[in-house]
């Protein structure tokens, strides 16, 4: 499922076909009651559902087999493979197959999108040149709502952008302090967009606040095809990796997320009224509430800071919530959270506990309680327990799993990135980067309800890949695994999923894993 294009189509194919860097996803069952119907009993389909697929980026060299682009047509091809795919997929006697559907779309940098919340609005979402708001980009994790829509996360933004005119030393003259907080550069990531695309030209005037429009949380609805894609300003913009959303006892959500940078934070949204409310009023819970980033004390209590712009450090700072939520890297540093290691996805346990990857540290040079090593090769994962049904501003907090603790067993792994928990206590752990004991990335899962954690390894992915998304079915008995860029898209690495043979250009795939019988398939 899902199969990246290859050799590599037009422009115009690109914008209607399944992107490539596939990441985080989500299966909704066809039949998902939504809106005025979430929270009513209903038989979830397994057989047929939409997924909803990120595709987090694609170097230059394997989407355009160079390493810039030449012309504004080769960026248009770069920025088409990035995105969102919303496809409709259904179970055949011969396995998963993608279906026609009006609601089917790919989502990319170019397609229309709405701002929503506290920052919609603000003139720090507006250009000069007064372009409407267009697209998401760099969509690494993901997470559902309870009210059957997709959040996709936006990532390393930055890296798309750089200055048409200016070299390193002249760009850094004129660099902002919140551009150089949020990693932009003269270059980015050498994809070359700003040099055809005046809206990725830091430089450019008329564009001068593009910028800020990437960084967001995008709501998508996977069964009306015909939504535009909505960026949630009130959850803050950093590089989102993911989201895990939890609901109280009183029907308020509060939502997990991770700023997936070397010393940068963890974060929790709590919405000011229960769902059932939101919606009788036609509100969304993710535009109305409160936005707080982590402090891990040492004795393993921890505090959320609420970034509100009612604290006079921050209204001495910023203009209004709506500067402030536009930088809330800069408003986190004021108010003292604690610099982690990689925070990467949330994943909310059967008790409510919250596990957080931590990928790893390579700069760290002194260790902390929340942090033990430095450097942080291996990265490791916390367990967070709030105080007040997800509702507090307080929690306790555990190191769940030393990734070097691993090390001398079986299931050995690091670099935790992607996790799911499900509601039996499994917990389901991706990795990115270096494997030991000469293995590629992997899948593995660990029993929670167990004092010691004990990794099971589930599978391993193929030459230099990533296993970036992880989704199951309602009954439990399929399984959908992204592999991204085997072989960094590099045919001399591997030619997966084609047969070796040298020249076949590498592909990010879907990977389904059925249960038969208590085993596990794969196709
Ligand atoms: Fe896109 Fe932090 O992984
Ligand atoms: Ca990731
Ligand atoms: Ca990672
Ligand atoms: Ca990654």
């Amino acid at each position: 499922l899902g199969v990246s294009p290859n050799p590599r189509p037009c422009v115009a194919e690109c914008a209607l076909v399944v992107g490539i860097g596939h990441d985080g996803m989500w299966f909704f069952p066809i039949d998902l009651p939504t809106g005025q119907q979430y929270g009513k009993r209903y038989r979830a389909r397994s057989d047929e559902g939409m997924l909803c697929l990120n595709h987090e980026f694609g170097g230059n060299s394997h989407v355009l087999g160079k390493s810039a682009p030449e012309s504004l047509e080769d960026v248009r091809l770069s920025q088409h493979v990035h995105g969102v795919s919303v496809l409709r997929i259904k179970e055949h006697f011969d396995g998963w197959k993608v279906e026609a559907s009006e609601n089917a779309r790919r989502i990319t940098v170019n397609t229309p999108v709405a701002f929503a919340g506290p920052a919609a609005g603000s003139p720090l979402l507006e250009n000069p040149a007064g372009n409407m708001p267009l697209g998401t980009v760099n969509n690494c994790g993901s997470g559902p709502t309870p009210w059957g829509t997709y959040l996709t996360c936006e990532e390393n933004f930055n890296g798309y952008f750089g200055s048409a005119d200016l070299n390193s030393d002249e760009f850094n003259s004129v660099r902002t302090e919140e551009q150089s907080r949020y990693g932009f550069d003269f270059d980015g990531f050498g994809y070359g967009w700003h040099f055809f695309d005046p809206r990725f030209d830091l430089t450019n005037p008329e564009y001068v606040n593009e910028k800020n429009r990437f960084g967001w949380i995008v709501e998508i609805d996977p069964f009306d095809g015909a939504q535009k894609p909505t960026k949630r300003t009130a959850m803050g913009r950093f590089k989102h990796e993911a989201v895990a959303i939890a609901e109280s006892s009183d029907g308020r959500i509060a939502a997990y997320m991770g700023d997936d940078q070397r010393f940068d934070y963890c974060y929790k949204y709590v919405s000011n009224k229960p769902w059932e409310r939101a919606i009788e009023l036609g509100e969304s819970l993710l535009d109305d509430g409160k936005l707080y980033v982590a402090r891990y004390n040492d004795d393993g209590s921890g505090e959320w800071l609420e970034l509100t712009i009612d604290n006079p450090l921050l209204a001495e700072r910023f203009e209004d919530q709506a500067e402030l939520l536009i930088y809330t890297r800069l408003a986190s540093d004021l108010l003292g959270a604690t610099p982690m290691d990689r925070p990467e996805w949330t994943t909310i346990g059967k008790d409510g506990e919250v596990y957080w990857t931590l990928t790893n540290n390579s700069q760290r040079t002194v260790a902390d309680a929340a942090n033990p090593f430095s450097p942080n090769n291996d990265g490791h994962i916390i367990r967070t327990k709030d105080a007040g049904d997800h509702l507090g501003n307080s929690f306790t907090w555990e190191i769940y799993l030393l990734s070097n603790d691993t090390r001398g067993t079986e299931g050995v792994f690091t670099d935790p990135d992607l996790a799911w928990a499900d509601n039996s206590g499994r917990l389901f752990i991706g990795t990115d980067g270096g494997q030991p004991d000469g293995l590629q990335d992997q899948l593995t899962v660990i029993d929670t309800t167990k004092d010691v954690p004990e990794p099971k390894r589930l599978l391993v992915g193929v030459n230099s890949d990533e296993v970036t998304g992880f989704t199951v079915t309602p009954d439990r008995r399929t399984a959908f695994v992204n592999l991204q860029h085997p072989g960094n898209g590099n045919p001399a690495s591997t030619n997966f999923p084609a047969l070796p043979d040298g020249f076949t250009v590498p592909r990010d795939v879907t990977l389904v894993l059925r249960r038969k019988n208590g085993a596990i398939v794969g196709s």
